[in-house]
Order: C-alpha cells, then structure tokens, then sequence
C-alpha cells in the first residue's frame, strides 16, 4: 500500500465499485445475511430504532431491515449514500466515518454492521465498539461480521477493480475486545460462506449491551 489514507482509499474504493458490490451482496454471502438479518428482526420489535453502520448502498441489508424499523445508515463512502438514498428512501444517511460519529446516549435499539468494520484500523475498532455500547439503549443489540486472522494492513491493488484496504484481529482476540467494550456475547460464530470460488471467514457477533454498564452509569 502507498501513503495514501486507508480511510480515503476505501471511501474512493466504494465510491467507484460499490453499485457492482452492491448487486454482487444480494447474489453471494446469502445465507450469512439472510441468518444475521434474520436475528436483528426476531430480537427487536417493530419500529426499533437501528443504526446500519458501513451500510453500503443500502442493498439488501438496509432496505430488508427499513421494511420493518425505523433506520439510520451511515458510510464513508459519498457515492454510496446517494445509492443507499435511492435504494432504500425510508431509510435516513449520514455520510461519515463510522469511527467520527457522535450520537446522543441510549439512541438505538440495535446496531448492525456487516462487512464494514473490517476495513477500518484495528486499532479504531475496539474504540468504535465502546462508542457503540453508549449509544444503544441498555439491553440494545449489536449484530456484526468481524475478521478471523491477525492483520494490521491488509491491501488489495484491484479488488472488484479498486485499490481497497482492511485490517483486523484473529477470533478471539476480537471476542475479548467485544467482552471488553462492554457488551455480553449471546453468540459469537466463525461462518465460512458455502461458495468455493471466494470461500472467506467471518467471525459474526450477536451481543447486547451489558447490564454492568448501565449499572455503572
Ligand atoms: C463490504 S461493504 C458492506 C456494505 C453492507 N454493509 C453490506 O452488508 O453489504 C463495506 C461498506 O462499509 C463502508 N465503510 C468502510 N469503512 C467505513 C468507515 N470508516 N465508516 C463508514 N463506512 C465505512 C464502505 O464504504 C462500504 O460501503
């Protein structure tokens, strides 16, 4: 990787190839999102509020979880919020690096992150967590995709054709940083996606907001 920022980098990456990742996401990883989906509709109730973070252009996820709460997404990427406005215009966007966000305490109900956390620094991640567990509502419910393996900078030149960056800690490191940041882990799980061709590990979390910090507060 050059000098450049890996913020920028992703933000310009996701600008130019986020509509192609956007009908790939609806293609390929189906089981994974529909079963992560699937637990955030379960667990809240109807018109929960729920922040989307790294939301992409909105599709499937956002627009699946829009049909049924009241939703916030936000992305770096200025391209992909516009997408995301079109895609998906019951939803609200906010163009912004998740790790520079500063809502009001106990604002969400939920917060969903798939696939996005994993291109910011590892070392914004355990921060980004923190800020989370103060935004959610005591009980609130965190789902997200971490990585699997111990990688500070991990960069591809041409992925789907843009330079793209991600970094990240190995399972249980991130379960602890998860433990750590104030939540209890309801499940944490190591899923490989069924197709051979881009066969990729994801560590997924499901987790509430812990009680010891309302307790604390
Ligand atoms: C792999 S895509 C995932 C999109 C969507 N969540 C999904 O499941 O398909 C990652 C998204 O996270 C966004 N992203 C990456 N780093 C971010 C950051 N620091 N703050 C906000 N969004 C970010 C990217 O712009 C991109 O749209």
């Amino acid at each position: 990787m050059n000098n450049d920022d890996p913020k920028l980098l992703v933000a310009r990456g996701y600008d130019k190839i986020g509509g192609t990742y956007g009908r790939m996401a609806t293609r390929s990883r189906t089981l994974q999102r529909n079963r992560y989906e699937t637990v955030v509709l379960d667990r809240l109730p109807e018109g929960s509020k729920v922040l989307d973070l790294g939301c992409g252009s909105g599709v499937p996820t956002t627009r699946r979880l829009a049909r049924r709460f009241d939703v916030t997404g936000v992305d770096i990427s200025e391209k992909q919020v516009e997408r995301a406005r079109l895609n998906v215009p019951n939803a609200t966007f906010v163009h912004s690096d998740m790790a520079a966000l500063d809502f009001a305490a106990e604002s969400f109900d939920g917060v969903t992150a798939y696939y996005s956390i994993i291109h910011l620094p590892r070392d914004e991640q355990g921060p980004l967590l923190s800020a989370i567990v103060g935004w959610l509502r005591p009980g609130g419910l965190l789902v997200c995709s971490l990585g699997t393996h111990s990688n500070e900078v991990d960069f591809d030149r041409s992925w789907m054709g843009a330079p793209m960056f991600w970094s990240g800690f190995d399972s249980d490191t991130n379960r602890k940083m998860v433990e750590e940041s104030g939540f209890r882990i309801i499940r944490a799980r190591e899923e490989t996606t069924s197709s051979a061709r881009d066969a990729e590990t994801f560590l997924w979390i499901i987790a509430e907001r812990s009680a010891e910090r309302g307790a604390a507060s």
